[in-house]
């Protein structure tokens, strides 16, 4: 039975089947309300990447809630925020940290920062974005605009959406783009290496270092959107790592509350903070979430970096990485258009939609947990997947196909 009050993400209400009751979860296994059990191959979305119920981080979260969950960060500050903050400039190499709440907030924050850091400098005209086709960005406006005007929403909202430029991965295609319009873009948006939502296309990292190189020539800024790339899912513990390129603006999200809570940090070089600075208010960032840098998602944030490097979980990653190239590379079925794998991500394009139908039904019967979309079928699991489990998952997906398609 669907509750008839709670709205469901992407789905048409009237013909959804019932979800799944999910009761409790542990390590990567959810436990439904019938009892059943099943592997999560997806993360939720790409975001529980210690699985569930870690106790570490559950203690992290209870103590922090003794002292106080949140206060606002409005005049006030506190230590959560700061050691955060901190965490992830030693790790990006990045100056300065914007907290938000959600992945679509922290990709506005960085359209926003970009726009206005032209204006601080006198530089009228420069607010359009350049994007990738088959991109991805988020749910709110700004990022609605940046990604695939085909492949998503968009069409839906022609009108409503800000209009941007979108080129595939070519540099020279960028080149022509910023020759004719660069004064008119703010910066280059795009997800390094890894599309997600937009399909799970991959592209080299010669693009995103070349990609670099045309911002700085032509005056224009770099976004990274590393909400689903950031901690470790390509490989690296950021992807813009495996193009040495360091952005302008990185977002993070997902991950990096490991599935606990709605955080996303917007992190800017000193080259973009210190043209916010100076004595005019208006030169000031105008934007501030209620939530930003939430005092327990913050303390969530920091045990499971922790963990994460204590555990070494890039090792884990490459491990991850080995079995679903063992698994998937050169799979073929009726129907199967490629399979492929990058970091932590293993996928199955399908030629068409309707060949993976029933797909989702077919894996929870055998216990795993898959919710595919577009023409693909992927896994994203979590860190901590054994070797057994994740073969599971694998096997799973490949029998649908070699079972209904052969
Ligand atoms: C690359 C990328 N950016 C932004 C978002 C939006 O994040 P959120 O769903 O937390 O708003 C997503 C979500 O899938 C994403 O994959």
């Amino acid at each position: 039975m669907i509750s008839e009050h709670l709205w469901f993400p992407y789905a048409q209400m009237q013909t959804m089947p019932p979800p799944l009751r999910v009761k409790s979860a542990n390590g990567v296994m959810l436990k439904l309300e019938n009892g059943q059990e099943l592997i999560d191959s997806i993360s939720s979305w790409w975001c529980a990447i210690h699985g569930y119920n870690h106790p570490e981080i559950n203690a992290a979260l209870t103590e922090q809630m003794q002292k106080f969950s949140h206060v606002m960060l409005g005049g006030l500050t506190h230590e959560p925020a700061e050691n955060l903050a901190k965490e992830l400039v030693r790790l990006t190499g990045l100056g300065h940290v914007f907290f938000a709440d959600s992945g679509s907030v922290g990709v506005e924050v960085a359209m926003k920062m970009a726009v206005q850091f032209w204006k601080n400098q006198g530089v009228k005209d420069k607010h359009k974005f350049a994007c990738l086709l088959k991109g991805y960005h988020g749910d709110t406006t700004g990022a609605m605009s940046l990604g695939d005007p085909e492949e998503g929403m968009h069409h839906l909202f022609k009108g409503y959406l800000p209009e941007q430029f979108f080129i595939e991965p070519s540099l020279q295609k960028m080149e022509n783009l910023f020759k004719e319009h660069s004064a008119e873009i703010a910066a280059f948006a795009c997800e390094p290496l890894l599309q997600g939502a937009g399909g799970f296309n991959f592209y080299p990292a010669e693009f995103l270092s070349g990609a670099r190189e045309l911002c700085d020539k032509y005056n224009v800024l770099l976004i990274a959107d590393e909400v689903a790339t950031g901690f470790g899912r390509t490989g690296t513990m950021f992807a813009c790592e495996q193009a040495g390129v360091i952005p302008d603006i990185m977002v993070l999200g997902k991950g990096l509350t490991a599935g606990y809570l709605g955080l996303s940090a917007t992190l800017a070089t000193d080259k973009v903070y210190n043209s916010f600075l100076g004595n005019a208010y208006e030169k000031a960032f105008m934007h501030g979430p209620t939530f930003m840098g939430n005092a327990l998602a913050c303390s969530v944030a920091l045990a499971s970096i922790k963990i994460f490097e204590r555990e070494n979980y890039l090792q884990k990653i490459a491990r991850i990485n080995e079995i679903l190239k063992e698994e998937f590379l050169g799979f073929e079925a009726s129907g199967v258009k490629e399979t492929r794998v990058f970091g932590a991500c293993g996928v199955i394009e399908t030629e068409t939609e309707e060949v993976h139908k029933g797909i989702q039904e077919f894996a929870v019967a055998r216990g795993v947990w898959l919710r595919p979309f577009l023409r693909v079928v992927y896994t994203m699991p979590p860190y901590i997947i054994s070797e057994k489990e994740l073969r599971k998952v694998c096997g799973v997906m490949k029998e649908f196909f070699k079972k209904f398609l052969h």
